[in-house]
């Protein structure tokens, strides 16, 4: 069956007529995959798999400006002796030679061959898989996020490379980063030879193309894209480091032009790049959620956390709230503290709010308004400091309902997702996200590490120290994931309590290993499991403070005694998550790569848990199995 109407003789007349004998092949950098010195540099790729169609990915590379008309064809096993559908597509150079074909028409839960022709060059095989069909009894996917180029090897994806059982790769985001070789990795990335290209930011629709060139003609990403289709999510990094709705951390309007444009040129280049169906016609190029139904055994939900809807990051040092006293200010000569309470009972005129000195000697609040008014136009004086009010600063800053993560919108399209599946009888409803959801306020590190353990990592390093310092206040430890957003969280498991949803969420983000419970309330009954995946590469944060190994022992001790939604974490693997679900249990593979400084590493299971149901929205405890 064909899906393009043009002739075979066509095709290669396109072929002969585009001068395919000019083709120029650019030095690679090492190591050399296999697909060197064909035009099929960047291998294959398939993804955003559906019960019958599924999305083939190639790219050609060729020089100059002409479009070049590639033959395509899905088989039964890889001598493609039975060609189950075959076509043509033209890869445009309008579309940096990406050649994308939306394939239609294939049976449910099956396993194919796929590649490219173009001429006598063939490109890799690769395999893809169409969505569970009614009758599948078990689903595997592979899960990832963070695959940083320059801080290590793809070894997590050699591994996913290798298997054949997936049915799909989950990429939950940060699948290229955006930094030049002086900025973050850069180091690693020069001692072990793997430095950005281009050599410089990515801001250009250009040098985005590059960066995703450059990461696809990595051997071990090419392997895992052959082996299964990729459902891929954007995190920050596709576009700029702590990316938000109307903006980035790592984003300079004045120096690097408007942030729409940035944005829309890093989407543009994601879209041709991943094997991932474009957004609907009328849709935003931003738009991302959509639903997988993976036969009667789970739907899974991605969604999209940056660009959409989220409010800029809460900094921790700039919006910090610090205990006031209110005074009465009636007599100006006179001004003496009262009450909040008596405050309010003042015409407005008459109170007057300021942040409360303490003695560092003994403890004592200062109310002495003549000397509190001067120290606020001056500097505190030796021996005294503001205390930070936490309670007030995650109820009004962090806790400020107006602040989104999912946005209204999304939420609402979710919400009808969940009880469309449940109204099916899905055993499963899954959530595809980028960062973790679990409520993790920092345990005091300050105490749970001894002074020879941390000095090493604190004595010269400020930001270490600030960071080991500030775990005192007991606030989130990660204010850019979901804990960062309480309110849209609250709004998401109203949502999830309402559909009786059995609740399973998927993040990555945090380059750590985690299995959590999720809990509406801190007291309150379990409302979901997260099974939160570490980095394919990029470095952990424990990896910063442990110039002591003894670090990573006492944080995660520390962790899963001290913090209630954390059932288990690994601070200091690189690795992926194996997902196999049944109807009545998900069982989740913590899988660890020894190293990814190197090619040569071994691959260990660090833990296998199994959650099941107990009823409608009710999950069992997770079980070490
Ligand atoms: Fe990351």
């Amino acid at each position: 069956m064909r899906q393009s109407g043009a002739t075979r003789r066509e095709a290669l007349k396109a072929l002969t007529a585009s001068g395919l004998a000019t083709l120029s092949l650019p030095a690679l950098t090492a190591p050399a995959s296999a697909t060197q010195g064909t035009p099929f540099q960047h291998g294959v790729a398939s993804g955003a798999p559906e019960e019958q169609a599924v999305i083939l990915w190639t790219r050609v590379t060729v020089e100059g400006a002409r479009d070049l008309t590639l033959r395509w064809q899905v088989a039964l096993d890889d001598t493609f002796e039975t060609l189950v559908l075959e076509g043509e597509i033209v890869a445009r150079a309008s579309h940096d030679h990406t050649a994308k074909i939306d394939v239609r028409e294939l049976k449910a839960g099956h396993r194919y061959a796929y590649r490219f022709l173009l001429g006598d060059a063939r490109s890799p095989t690769g395999y893809t898989r169409t969505l569970a069909g009614v009758d599948a009894m078990r689903l595997v996917l592979g899960v990832v996020s963070c695959s940083h180029y320059g801080f290590g090897f793809f070894n997590a994806y050699r591994e996913l490379g290798k298997r054949d059982d997936l049915d799909a790769i989950v990429h939950l985001g940060d699948y290229i980063y955006e930094y030049g070789p002086d900025g973050y990795g850069g180091d690693v990335a020069k001692e072990i030879g793997r430095e950005h290209e281009p050599a410089h930011e990515i801001l250009t629709l250009a040098d985005y193309r590059v960066r995703f060139a450059q990461y696809r003609r990595d051997p071990d990403l090419q392997a895992a894209h052959a082996a299964a289709p990729f459902i891929a999510m954007w995190d920050d990094h596709e576009t700029a480091n702590n990316s938000w709705a109307a903006g980035a951390d790592n984003h300079n309007p004045e120096k690097e032009g408007s942030w729409e444009g940035r944005r829309d040129a890093a989407l543009r280049a994601y879209f041709e790049w991943m094997p991932m169906r474009d957004p609907k016609p009328g849709k935003a190029f931003h738009t991302l959620h959509r639903t997988y139904e993976m036969g009667r055994l789970a739907s899974l939900h991605t969604i999209e956390t940056r660009l959409t809807a989220r409010s800029q990051e809460v900094n921790y040092e700039d919006e910090m709230l610090y205990a006031e006293t209110h005074y009465d200010v009636s007599d100006a000569r006179h001004p003496v503290p009262v009450t909040p309470e008596g405050a309010s009972l003042l015409p407005e005129a008459y109170v007057e709010i300021l942040k409360t000195p303490f003695s560092e000697n003994d403890g004592m609040p200062v109310y002495d308004y003549a000397r509190t008014k001067l120290w606020m136009t001056s500097a505190l004086p030796e021996g005294y400091s503001y205390r930070p009010d936490t309670d007030r600063f995650r109820r009004e800053v962090l806790g400020d309902p107006k602040r989104m993560l999912m946005g209204t919108a999304q939420l609402g399209w979710l919400a009808q997702e969940l009880k469309t599946s449940r109204a099916k009888g899905t055993p499963w409803q899954i959530l595809g996200n980028q960062i973790v959801m679990a409520r993790m306020d920092a345990p005091d590190f300050t105490k749970a590490f001894p002074e020879d353990v941390i000095a090493p990592a604190i004595a010269t390093n400020k930001y270490n120290r600030q960071w080991v310092e500030r775990t005192k206040l007991g606030l989130p430890i990660s204010p850019g994931a979901w804990d960062g957003y309480p309110a849209d969280r609250q709004r998401l498991y109203k949502v999830v309590r309402e559909a009786k949803a059995n609740f399973i969420v998927l993040s990555g983000d945090s380059h750590q290993f985690w299995a959590n419970d999720l809990r509406e309330t801190p007291q309150g009954n379990r409302i979901g499991i997260e099974f939160a995946t570490s980095s394919v590469s990029s470095k952990g944060g424990y990896d910063y403070l442990a110039a002591d190994p003894r670090v990573y022992d006492i944080a995660e001790e520390v962790l899963q005694r001290d913090v209630p939604e954390i059932h288990w974490c690994d601070t200091r693997h690189r690795g992926f998550i194996v997902l196999e679900v049944t109807a009545e249990s998900i069982c989740a593979d913590y899988m660890a790569v020894s190293t990814v400084k190197s090619r040569d590493y071994t691959v260990t299971r660090l833990r296998r848990f199994e959650v099941s149901q107990e009823g409608a929205g009710i999950l069992s405890e997770l079980k070490e199995v």
